[in-house]
């Protein structure tokens, strides 16, 4: 499902299909686990593309990961759809979700709705993804009320995590909870069609499972309808602070630490390039060559 023809993007008619809103919506009666992860560029797409994830999130976490920042804050509309442009160019069957970036979408519907409009027609997302609840309720409904599938994204939420006291578990005393549990059934009411759970107890995860029917995707939350992790954290290519809750599958940037020092070396000592690495020309051109220069 795209609202924009992916005419740069192989179709192929072997192979799954593309990943639909309908199709996230049976994963969960089924019971089958969906699996989503971030991307940021045409290789991170590639990857996710090829272990068959189901859904792409080009994450507003990619300020941090690929673009340096020290928070999610400063990231723009322009960055992200760069990001998602190339990430568009190298999937082709999971769903693909932009992250709205902070200040993007709060101030009103008009200029949420805008916002959403971007990700869709410039970088050819397929759905979009607003985080709290509260006023992003109201947006949210204005967005799907457009015509543009909406993700939620409650608990902790990193755009405002100042305001929730920092980078913490939330909903760890009832009152905090509630107030989630609050938000995620509003953005279920609001049409969103699937909802994060960010950082809270897996127990009140679970509770809010069970009142809502819209897939649960957890990150720090525990067992759910699926899970998300950002790419750099489970690759171990990111060497920030990383949360308690982000399993790493694999140490990518030794490996690249080794690669580029192993080049380094390389060229230092002049093993590097060696003949298999250069192109020849022939002796009577090189002796014209050389004659000519004379
Ligand atoms: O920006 C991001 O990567 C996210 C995920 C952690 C859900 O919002």
């Amino acid at each position: 499902m795209s609202a924009t023809p992916r005419t740069t993007v192989p179709q192929s008619l072997d192979g799954p299909l593309p990943m639909t809103l309908p199709r996230l919506a049976e994963c969960k009666r089924l019971g089958e686990a969906i699996v989503m992860v971030t991307a940021y560029d045409y290789p991170s797409a590639q990857v996710a593309q090829e272990a068959g994830v189901d859904v792409v999130l080009v994450g507003d976490s990619g300020a941090m990961t690929v673009l340096g920042y020290p928070s999610t804050i400063p990231v723009s509309i322009d960055e992200m759809l760069m990001l998602a442009s190339a990430v568009r160019r190298g999937l082709r069957t999971p769903l693909l979700v932009g992250d709205l970036p902070f200040g993007s979408y709060e101030t009103s519907n008009e200029q949420a709705i805008a916002t959403a409009q971007r990700f869709i027609k410039e970088a050819g997302c397929d759905a979009v993804k607003l985080e709290r609840g509260g006023t992003s309720v109201e947006r949210a409904r204005a967005i799907v009320q457009a015509g543009i599938p909406v993700m939620g994204h409650v608990g902790l939420t990193p755009q405002t995590a100042t305001a929730l006291g920092g980078y913490r578990a939330q909903g760890r005393t009832a009152e905090q909870a509630i107030a989630v549990a609050r938000d995620a059934i509003a953005l279920e009411e609001a049409g969103c069609f699937a909802i994060v759970l960010e950082a809270i107890p897996a127990a009140v995860a679970q509770e809010i499972m069970a009142r809502v029917e819209i897939p649960v995707i957890g990150i720090g939350a525990g067992p759910a309808d699926g899970q998300v992790l950002v790419f750099h954290d489970l690759l171990g290519i990111y060497d920030g602070h990383v949360a308690r809750f982000a399993k790493r599958f694999a140490d990518v940037r030794a490996h690249m630490v080794a690669g580029v020092a192993e080049y380094a070396a390389e060229v230092r000592s002049r093993t590097f390039p060696a003949p298999e690495h250069c192109y020849s020309i022939d002796d009577e051109q090189l002796a014209n060559f050389r004659a000519g220069l004379t």
